[in-house]
């Protein structure tokens, strides 16, 4: 009998009639040693009633790390396939050597018997692909090594590039046509083992999901976004905290998946997501509209299904949208067929990774014009959070934070002043409100610009700032700000 079969008829009988409580409590929750000690196994007694689906709940354990390995092998990624069918040897050892009392109900010693048997079944065959894989390995290395026979390391590679055909067939699959391949971060599935795969997968698409992530050296720091502690207490609990602790965001606690940043021009949107790249645990992707939509015309849907597939393998992952509106607006009539298309993968994909309970794939959309997003996009993006104007307290932050490292002398009355005189104007005005200020001193100095040293040139004043917001006036429209004030009302989280 091939693997698959027995394990589903393992899986099938397990499910069927291990009891009730099997199906509500899932060990893992309860006392799984094997994930407290991160592989240092201790074994806890266990009670009448728990025997049996404890050690079924090894078998869920086993179960997600033999999928995963199974798709390392589908990618050609030995190593990564070796972990993790060593991690599932560990926790099937673990499951079998569970000490069970000795007053269980015949009943319960039944179902403890039979799990063992298939705990014992899964360990052959997982033992059988370590050594395969293992000596695939070994052979790959020392032919990389030898320069002398390069015929053996194309029989090599080819052996390793199509494992299907090698015993990882006998593996379960994940039941979802996108492989998981690693889970380590630093493991980037290159377009060529994805290639070498066998997969549908484009190279180029790959190469260019890989560019789009965003490195985690931060380009802006948590603290340099002023105000929006709403937004950042949300991004807190939905992003950074579960990819740094996902052993506390589990059940009731799981991470919603779709997360949208909506509100006016200018106001910290695009700033917050880079903050979150820098400060969450996760691989973050960067996907501009424009390069779903321009570029790759015709390919954007292949595209979209490669990103999630690249989001998976490296989860925990935030896939950034910005300025979302331009591709999931609602559909129209006369919308073309390229961009319904696009529309519909983003949604397919995006439920795919919602419904799996072990993917860890965020989707943060921003926007300044949620009122045109497609009504089936809205519903995923469940938690929508309003980036709004900054309020006079931000403001004054912000012409702090701004004005920081120019000489100036404004005493801070004047600053106050200030905050309460640009109502209206939004963060990037004020930014530009402060540049406009700081050219004050400068343009006096006419000619002598060219011979003054830096410290001669006069501080900024007040009335350098007033000035300017002459020029610099705020950008948003009012009407568009009651728009999006009475959309936040109607579908904001806040
Ligand atoms: N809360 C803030 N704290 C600090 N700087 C801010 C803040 N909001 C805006 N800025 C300034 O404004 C600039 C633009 O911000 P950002 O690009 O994040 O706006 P956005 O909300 O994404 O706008 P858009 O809707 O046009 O994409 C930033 O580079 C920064 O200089
Ligand atoms: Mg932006």
């Amino acid at each position: 009998m091939s693997f698959i079969r027995g394990l589903i008829d393992s899986l099938g009988s397990i499910f069927t009639d291990s009891g009730d409580d099997s199906q509500q409590h899932h060990p893992r929750n309860l006392d799984s040693p094997f994930m407290e000690a991160g592989g240092g196994i201790g074994v806890s007694p266990v009670s009448n009633e728990r025997a049996a689906y404890k050690i079924k709940g090894y078998f869920d354990l086993a179960k997600e790390e033999i999928a995963k390995a199974v798709r390392a092998e589908e990618w050609g990624l030995v190593d990564d396939a070796i972990v993790h069918y060593k991690t599932a040897q560990r926790i099937l050892t673990e499951g079998n050597s569970t000490p069970v009392p000795s007053y269980i109900s015949s009943r319960e010693h039944e179902k403890v018997k039979s799990y063992r048997q298939k705990i014992s079944q899964w360990q052959d065959q997982v033992s059988d692909r370590l050594q395969a894989l293992s000596r695939r390995a070994a052979g790959a290395t020392s032919t990389s090594q030898s320069v002398l026979s390069h015929a053996k390391a194309t029989a090599v590679s080819s052996q390793t590039s199509n494992p299907r055909k090698n015993g990882a067939k006998n593996f379960p699959q994940s039941g979802r046509n996108v492989p998981i391949a690693v889970t380590q971060r630093e493991r980037v599935p290159s377009s060529k083992s994805l290639q070498e795969s066998g997969g549908s997968y484009d190279a180029k698409l790959v190469e260019m999901i890989n560019t789009a992530i965003v490195d985690r050296s931060p380009s802006v720091k948590w603290e340099d976004v002023a105000g929006l502690d709403k937004a950042k207490q949300a991004l807190m609990e939905m992003v950074i905290l579960p990819t740094k602790r996902r052993d506390l965001f589990t059940g009731l606690r799981r991470p919603a998946r779709g997360l949208l940043l909506f509100g006016p021009p200018g106001n910290g949107k695009t700033m917050l997501a880079k903050a979150v790249a820098s400060e969450s645990e996760a691989t973050f992707f960067n996907v501009s509209a424009s390069s779903l939509t321009s570029k790759w015309v015709g390919e954007a849907e292949k595209l979209v299904r490669t990103l999630f597939m690249v989001a998976i393998s490296r989860q925990p992952s935030v896939i950034f949208i910005d300025e979302i509106d331009s591709i999931m607006s609602t559909r129209l009539a006369n919308e073309n067929d390229a961009s319904r298309r696009l529309k519909s993968e983003f949604l397919i994909q995006f439920d795919g990774v919602t419904s799996n309970r072990n993917d860890l794939v965020i989707v943060i959309g921003a926007t300044n014009k949620p009122q045109e997003l497609d009504d089936a996009v809205l519903r995923r993006l469940v938690k929508r959070i309003y980036v709004p104007l900054p309020d006079e307290s931000v403001r004054r932050l912000l012409l702090k934070n701004k004005l920081k490292g120019q000489a100036f002398s404004l005493p801070s009355g004047d600053i106050d002043r200030l905050a309460r005189e640009t109502e209206g104007y939004s963060g990037s005005d004020l930014q530009a409100l402060c540049e406009e200020a700081a050219m004050m001193p400068i343009r006096e100095l006419g000619a002598n610009i060219l011979k003054v040293t830096a410290n001669q040139v006069r501080p900024l004043r007040y009335e350098d700032v007033q000035k300017a917001m002459t020029v610099i006036k705020p950008s948003l429209q009012r009407r568009k700000w009651e728009e999006l004030e009475e959309w936040n009302r109607e579908f904001g989280s806040n």
